[in-house]
């Protein structure tokens, strides 16, 4: 699919047009409703209220058209403008159109004014992007219903706003096609996406990276044994899959240091061992990997985009199942660091993954800032739902960077605390740390205050995405599944890094 600016001035050729529309502006009125077009419309229809969409079918330059209402100009946010756009894309794409223009909105006087129509266009093209992909390579191609696809998008914009767009468009493409991948890797199950599977799919990202600046290690058993990470093992001990780690650099700067390491949690399916899950929605727990997935798009996304950083990205891959050499509730582990680990609750193993996976990427790389995103605890999503992840992290400037970044690119961030007077949740008597906190008490914060010891002290932040990773709706114009989520995120973070800011 193509996707670029176009001048409004031009005649417009395509075969689904989207026009849009503040309430309460007079739809009649309006300028931009053309004359074949108004004829068919009753204003009661109508009134541009958020997400309201009428087509209108006639024969002008586009055969489908939609209205698209935008809501009250002063009450809506750059978040629901770019939902809409891409649902209304995802309405004309089921219609069959090929081409597809999307006029931009007028941005002047509405609450939108603090962002510029070509970031605006950015959002929009990534978005559209994600809302153009579908997982549906195990449904038997049906011969009456062929699929449908779009091969053009052209978002048509004052002349005077296309340098600007074309620039940020084609970076939002590449960010929307980096968060695809994770997506496709999200979505396998995990009869399919086990442990090795990915990291074969890793190698295969790595080997395809255009710039050849990306280069990958895999680490099996007999190695993760070697770097004594017997946490991660543990947790792996109950299945029959080989855990892995797959390492990824990325290097677009000139000097030689580590400034990010992006760490992801990959468990290929969490039945939460012999702290067995309820049977309930346990199918959603192929997507407690999403965090490795969102690693291996962002590393993608980074030489796809040829950020000018030096980035590690550590995808910790492994299966927690209650097998015979399952571990157990009271089990003590020493991690790969010399800490040790009291499990209460084997469905708590994110974090004893995290564990060794973070004190490994610590010492061995030595990042300047160290970012790890994890489908962690039920508690994040209870408090957050599906429209936030939670960041966690002691350092202030790295927070509101990334609290920034997700503005920027509309997946958002809320703080929870990381205060250090939470550690005691997480002290065990018999170990260091304990791997559970009090039920029903600070659970996301918890999670992050076990990590704590494995981390050091260097600028990290924690991303909780147990709520925003994957869902069972369409959502935002995406359909249900993996979102991608974190992909656009952290590339948005590290397209604006500054070493110079990182400090404790
Ligand atoms: N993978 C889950 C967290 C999760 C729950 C993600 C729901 C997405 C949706 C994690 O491994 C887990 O089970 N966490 C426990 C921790 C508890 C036992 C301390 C939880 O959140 O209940
Ligand atoms: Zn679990
Ligand atoms: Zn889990």
């Amino acid at each position: 699919m193509k996707i670029y600016a176009q001048d409004s001035k031009n005649a417009m050729h395509a075969d689904g047009l989207v026009l849009s529309f503040w309430q309460p502006e007079d739809v009649k009125q309006h300028p931009k409703l053309p004359s074949w077009a108004a004829g068919s419309l009753d204003a009661a229809e109508f009134i541009g209220a958020a997400g309201q969409m009428v087509m209108i079918r006639k024969n002008g330059p586009a055969r489908c058209v939609i209205l698209l209402g935008l809501g009250m100009a002063e009450k809506t946010n750059s978040h629901a403008v770019v939902a809409a756009y891409a649902q209304a894309f995802g309405v004309l794409k089921n219609a069959r159109c090929k081409t597809v223009a999307l006029e931009m909105p007028a941005l002047v006087g509405h609450a939108l004014h603090n962002i510029s129509l070509s970031s605006l266009a950015g959002r929009i093209a990534s978005q559209v992007v994600m809302a153009d992909y579908v997982f549906d390579k195990y449904k038997p191609a049906d011969k009456d219903t062929p699929k449908s696809s779009v091969d053009e998008v052209m978002l048509r914009m004052p002349a005077a706003n296309m340098p600007a767009s074309a620039i940020s468009v084609s970076r939002a493409v590449l960010m929307g096609e980096a968060a695809n991948l994770t997506r496709s890797l999200q979505n396998e199950p995990a009869n399919v996406a086990t442990p090795s599977w990915i990291a074969a799919e890793a190698a295969k990202t790595a080997r395809s990276a255009k710039n050849g600046k990306l280069s990958i290690r895999v680490m099996g058993r007999a190695e993760l044994l070697k770097l004594k990470m017997n946490a991660m093992l543990a947790v792996g001990s109950g299945s029959a899959q080989e855990p892995k780690i797959v390492v990824l650099q990325y290097r677009g700067a000139a000097h030689n240091g580590w400034d990010a390491a992006i760490v992801g949690k990959g468990v290929t399916f969490d039945s939460g061992g012999i702290s067995i899950k309820p049977s309930s929605k346990m199918d959603e727990m192929k997507f407690d990997k999403s965090g490795a997935c969102a690693v291996i798009g962002i590393l993608s996304g980074c030489a796809s985009m040829r950020l000018p950083v030096n980035v590690v990205g550590v995808a910790a891959l492994v299966e927690n199942m209650p097998g015979g050499h399952a571990y157990r509730p009271g089990d003590i582990l020493t991690a790969c660091n010399g800490t040790t680990i009291e499990v209460l609750n084997t469905d708590a193993e994110g974090r004893v993954v995290l564990a060794d996976a973070l004190a490994y990427t610590a010492k061995t790389f030595e990042p300047a800032v160290m970012v790890d995103l994890a489908t962690l605890t039920g508690a994040c999503s209870v408090a957050l739902g599906d429209l936030a992840s939670g960041v966690l992290s002691e350092n202030d400037s790295l927070v509101s960077e990334l609290i920034d970044a997700g503005e920027r690119c509309g997946e958002r961030l809320w703080r929870l605390p990381l205060w250090p007077e939470y550690d005691d949740k997480v002290k065990s008597e018999v170990a260091v740390v304990k791997n559970t906190g009090e039920p029903g008490v600070a659970g996301a914060t918890a999670g992050a205050s076990f990590l704590k010891p494995f981390v050091g002290e260097r600028a990290w932040a924690h991303l909780d995405i147990a709520g925003t990773a994957y869902g069972s709706k369409p959502k935002a114009g995406l359909a249900a599944g993996g979102y991608g989520l974190g992909v656009r995120l952290v590339l948005e973070y590290l397209s604006e890094y500054k070493p110079a800011k990182k400090k404790k």
